[in-house]
């Protein structure tokens, strides 16, 4: 098998080397980096609904940007997603809207290929999971698993049936009230409320979701995966990718967040999995004793992307194989942090299982986003779907690469992050629109106006060059580090530079003293080959401006292998763009959202804000007290409300909660008995500032005669603070 005679310094790799590529060190993959095969997936949407911003920031974007990258640098990609179809939440989706899965799986499946299409997510294969071919590669992986005789073991349990349905029911089919928090619409195996995962024999009054009545139970046969027979080879590979942590650009270089949840699984120990379903809805599980059976869309569901593999390589004429067998595959998916137990556990499992599949080098899952504050919530109309966005800003120059931008910039890499519109504004016009825009503007404006358009003759600079080499191998190695935010930050100090670098050597001046001084043709040439090469840096993350921009600088479009030709110019020290070259008439890339003569793009993003404000105050009339019934005003004069000062306290025996108080009201002492021991200290409270109920009736509390009540109001902790009255009002005060 591959390596296994390949010895290398570090112990932890020596027993893997039989059957994983990723556990050679990082300067071996580099030598045979030539024959590497990226297999590049994004989760599978499921074809129910339409995704938000937070799911393009999670796993569509970064896979893109990742997959534009390695494309640029000549590498042989393929960057697989499509269509999640099966699963109970598309079923019972179904059921709601009264039409068939059928219909739902296909409204959404072109809906979310359109929209990523139109994003610039640039999958080479967007497949689906009702396909017939991923029907088999499913039911081949099922049945290579049977046949091994020692993956699977049949296990026979009572499970809820809906009578009057006549049919088994799946875990979100079942609601009931949770057991750990007494929600009473929780599911079979989640509550949504307190997050515990449940199953459904631990909901009480359990009910079903197609009648509504209690289930009964009943038998049934199912086939589950040994999960806990791969547990210890998967707690020391995972165990790997956090070992070479502290190597940053090292691939195997997993994130701390992943090996931290997968560890924390691993802690729990791995269970079998049931891996079947009855349903009627799925793939048939192609044994002749599971009629009626179905593959659990979470098995067949990863297995999507070799199906998507197979259908891509098939139209063009490759070798799906070598993308996931071969010895130099790599496989890295991008997914949400929620996904990451069967990404990194339950998949690598099933492909192990099998045996002649590569494990993913990476899985770089992000955390989660949240907009304006909040979680996404489609219910209270919390967030903006992808389609949507487009549609609101059908009339924003550049909303693409706007929005690609915003969300590259506030990513959650590595922890929970935030969207918020006015940041969206701030990187357009304070990175987008100068940082990038003005520069490559001026370069061309001032082309133009010297030299006609045209390259000016003039051998690179050596110190700007190599700053500029050092910040494009930084981008370049961020990237291949997973690290996408930094790698923004490095693409736009490059255009910080080029700005810098013009207002330094201000040819403007020099030619205002003499045309002809060879200065402007360094100073703008090297301008030039930066613009030139800033259309390869920004490719990754606003690809259709990165196009915009070869087209002002009259360059063909990108192309695979760009950025490996120009790096290797660079650092020969050779020029980009040739002398001579003709440039492109200026246009502007980015309109800025903050413009006094045009607030057309402002006004949108400002519709946008709005329409958040106007649901906060919705649910804030939705969350207004109901008042107790009206009183008469003569009601009201009936209390006598007198402003006084706590003399002395104590604690009552045997009353935990109580406190007896003595209250002077300046012209007679009070004793008030109140339940407040538990968040006031007697000694605490002697001089605090009061407004009794002076005519109470007095009653007994505990023995202990109460003469009036104190007025107090509870904070948002429920700790009862005092109603006092200003400090120059004497005690004694009435108050009407
Ligand atoms: O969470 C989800 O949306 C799933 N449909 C993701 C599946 S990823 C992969 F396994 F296909
Ligand atoms: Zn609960």
């Amino acid at each position: 098998m591959q390596g296994a005679a390949r010895s290398c310094s570090r112990p932890v790799f020596l027993c893997y080397t039989s059957w994983l590529s990723l556990s050679l060190p990082f300067k071996y993959q580099l030598m045979m980096s030539e024959h590497q095969r990226h297999l590049i997936t994004s989760a599978l949407p499921y074809a129910n609904g339409a995704l938000h911003l937070g799911h393009l920031a999670g796993a569509y974007l970064p896979a893109d940007i990742y997959a534009r990258y390695l494309r640029l640098k000549g590498e042989d990609v393929a960057f697989v997603c499509g269509s999640d179809e099966h699963g109970a939440a598309i079923t019972i989706r179904a059921k709601k809207e009264g039409v068939s899965p059928r219909e739902i799986i296909d409204k959404y499946h072109r809906l979310n290929k359109e929209t990523f299409e139109r994003l610039g997510i640039s999958f080479d294969i967007y497949h689906r999971t009702s396909d017939p071919l991923h029907y088999q590669t499913a039911q081949e992986i099922f049945l290579k698993l049977y046949e091994k005789g020692d993956e699977f073991e049949e296990r026979e349990t009572e499970q809820y049936f809906d009578e009057e349905y006549g049919q088994f029911l799946a875990d979100r089919y079942i609601t009931g009230t949770c057991p750990k928090c007494g929600h009473e619409e929780a599911y079979g195996d989640q509550c949504e409320k307190c997050g515990s995962a449940l199953s459904p024999l631990e909901l009480i009054n359990p009910r079903s979701t197609l009648s509504g009545k209690k289930p009964t139970l009943r038998k049934t046969k199912h086939w589950y995966f040994r999960l806990d027979k791969h547990e210890a080879w998967l707690r020391e590979w995972i165990g790997e990718g956090l070992l070479d942590g502290h190597f940053h650009h090292d691939p195997k270089s997993w994130k701390k967040h992943v090996v931290g949840q997968c560890m924390s699984w691993l802690d729990g120990r791995l269970i079998p999995r049931a891996i079947t379903r009855d349903l009627d809805w799925g793939i048939p599980v192609p044994l002749p004793e599971a009629e009626g059976k179905v593959l659990y869309v979470w098995f067949d569901a990863p297995i999507g992307y070799i199906s998507a593999t197979r259908q891509w390589a098939k139209e063009q004429g490759k070798n799906w194989e070598d993308y996931w067998k071969g010895e130099n595959a790599r496989i890295v998916h991008f997914i949400g942090k929620d996904n990451i137990v069967f990404h990194c556990i339950v998949f690598p499992a099933v492909l192990k299982a099998h045996g002649e599949y590569q494990l993913p080098v990476n899985v770089p899952a992000n955390q989660f986003l949240n907009f304006e504050g909040r979680k996404f919530s489609k219910s209270r109309g919390w967030g903006i779907e992808q389609h949507e966005y487009l549609e609101a800003f059908k009339d924003f120059p550049n909303k693409e690469d706007a929005l690609r931008y915003a969300l590259l910039r506030c990513m959650p890499e590595n922890r929970d992050s935030d969207f918020h519109w006015d940041e969206f504004a701030e990187y357009h016009d304070k990175d987008l629109a100068d940082k990038l825009g003005n520069f490559v503007h001026r370069v061309l404006v001032l082309t133009n106006k010297y030299f006609e358009g045209k390259v000016p003759q003039s051998k690179p600079q050596a110190a700007f060059s190599e700053k500029m080499l050092a910040l494009a191998r930084r981008w370049a190695a961020e990237i291949e580090a997973f690290s996408f935010r930094p790698a923004g930050q490095a693409f736009m100090e490059l255009c910080e530079q080029g700005n810098i670098y013009l207002q330094e050597n201000a040819p403007w001046n020099l030619w205002k003293q003499n045309p002809d001084d060879p200065r402007i043709a360094e100073c703008m040439n090297d301008a030039l080959q930066l613009t030139a090469l800033l259309s390869i840096v920004a490719a990754p993350f606003i690809p259709f401006t990165a196009e915009k921009m070869r087209r002002l600088l009259q360059l063909p479009p990108l192309a695979k292998g760009d950025w490996k030709q120009a790096l290797g110019k660079l650092k020969a020290g050779e020029n980009l763009l040739p002398e001579g070259h003709q440039t492109g008439k200026p246009e502007i890339l980015f309109a800025k959202i903050y413009d006094r003569k045009d607030d057309s793009r402002l006004k949108i993003i400002q519709a946008q804000k709005a329409r958040l404000q106007a649901i906060l105050e919705e649910e804030k009339k939705g969350q207004a007290p109901e008042l107790k019934p009206e009183v008469s005003f003569e009601d009201f004069t009936k209390l006598d409300l007198r402003t006084g000062t706590i003399v002395a306290a104590e604690k009552i025996p045997k009353a935990n909660k109580l406190l007896k108080l003595e209250v002077d009201l300046g012209f007679e002492k009070r004793r008030v008995v109140a339940g407040i021991a538990t968040h006031y200290k007697p000694e605490d409270l002697i001089g605090q500032r009061v407004v009794l109920l002076a005519n109470l009736k007095p009653r007994k509390l505990r023995g202990v005669e109460s003469q009036g009540m104190l007025l107090m109001a509870d904070d948002a902790e429920g700790k009862p603070g005092f109603v006092s009255p200003p400090k120059d009002w004497p005690d004694g005060f009435p108050l009407r």
